[in-house]
């Protein structure tokens, strides 16, 4: 039994227990993935100013995100088809979530509906929503997430139309994958994920599955962004939108000063510092390198979260430390879950939280609330006011 002792171990074995397909989503950036690639390699830039002789003891990592409690400034992100990486994915990874005391947040392009997460936990979840063409069908999510008693909105603003994965093209992405001779010959291979997938709740998109008329290919997520997502959302759209939800929301896929300020206007209660993990804007800066400059506009005003490119503690340290009230892991609880499921999930968290209790104390700092960028090294070019 091999002893997991980071994120990069159950990376190997989602990777080896997983089909191609499913795990190439995860591990895809747009186009050329210099994004993807900057997202992890610019966290590697910030270093950590160690201090000695501080008492450590009674150290927490607890904190709040949108006014809830956390175990640590952690939440699982919304994943498209986290359902494909492990047999009923979603519940799987909320109920990780909800024993850690951490946000799990269900992606509209998931496999487990809003309703399967609902009956599967007891803790609020949150509900990503995709804005698409068809204004019934968004007004019937926020309506069943309502109904889930969901605890925030978190709208992904940087999806109106799909960043070019060259691999999922390849691989001919969809869910169920369709049976080819090499998606034969590789399921051959990954025959536990078959055999869990057997007795699965769902294979398909649970939330939109039988709640859309007309909908030629629900299977490809290509397809479906094309056809249904709203090319014309703009900012009145999205204060709809807030509207009608009534509850917390969190605008997520903010880059640019310019759009958080038009973020606070509508009353966000929380922004997401985003690059949708590399995904969408190939060329576009790493999310750690854009979040300097959007504190510095807004950062009293919403609070201000960031995610692509967390995979440790010490990353989540650096980014808390930088000035953001709220992390998200994507990749790194995927990986967690292809692997080994649930439990997967869990050690994923805990590997985090090791990462960040450790790295926090040696920094000589004994709550999230002590952080401070006097604890880090900022390169000269990150921009904002901080760079030095
Ligand atoms: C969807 O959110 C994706 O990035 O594939």
């Amino acid at each position: 039994m091999t002893v997991i002792t980071c994120i990069d171990d159950l990376k190997r074995i989602h990777r080896r227990r997983t089909p191609r397909m499913f795990y190439d989503y995860c591990e895809s950036g747009s186009w050329t993935e210099q994004t993807f690639r900057e997202n992890t390699s610019d966290f590697d830039q910030i270093r950590l100013r160690q201090r000695v002789a501080v008492d450590m003891s009674g150290r927490s990592t607890a904190s709040q995100m949108i006014g809830q409690d956390v175990a640590m400034p952690v939440a699982l992100a919304p994943v498209g088809l986290t359902g494909m990486q492990h047999a009923d994915g979603e519940i799987k990874a909320a109920r990780a979530a909800e024993k850690f005391g951490v946000p799990f947040t269900l992606s509209t392009m998931s496999i487990n509906s809003i309703e399967d997460v609902a009956k599967a936990t007891r803790a609020p979840f949150w509900f990503q929503l995709y804005t698409m063409k068809d204004q019934g069908f968004v007004s019937s999510l926020i309506q069943r997430a309502r109904d889930a008693k969901c605890s925030a909105l978190v709208i992904t603003l940087d999806l109106q139309i799909l960043g070019q994965r060259h691999r999922d093209l390849k691989n001919g992405l969809s869910a169920p994958p369709k049976m080819t001779l090499s998606t034969m010959a590789d399921l051959a291979t990954k025959w536990r994920w078959g055999i869990e997938m057997l007795s699965a709740k769902r294979r398909h998109f649970g939330n939109i599955v039988g709640h859309v008329k007309g909908v030629s290919d629900a299977a490809n997520l290509g397809a479906w962004t094309a056809e249904q997502f709203d090319p014309t959302l703009d900012w009145d759209k999205i204060a709809r939108i807030k509207d009608e939800w009534g509850g917390k929301v969190i605008l997520k896929g903010i880059m640019e000063p310019e759009d958080a300020k038009l973020a606070l206007q509508v009353g966000a209660d929380a922004i997401v510092v985003s690059n949708h993990g590399g995904r969408q804007l190939d060329g576009a800066l790493s999310s750690i390198r854009a979040l300097p400059a959007i504190l510095d506009a807004v950062g009293d005003q919403t609070e201000v979260h960031i995610d692509s490119g967390i995979r440790s503690g010490q990353d989540v340290l650096k980014a808390m430390a930088m000035g953001a009230k709220g992390t998200y892991i994507g990749r790194a609880f995927v990986y967690g879950l292809g692997a080994m499921g649930q439990q997967g999930v869990t050690k994923a968290l805990e590997v985090i939280h090791k990462e960040l209790d450790v790295s926090m104390a040696l920094c000589g700092r004994r709550r999230i609330d002590e952080l401070g960028r006097e604890i880090l090294k900022i390169p000269a070019d990150f921009e904002g006011r901080w760079a030095d």
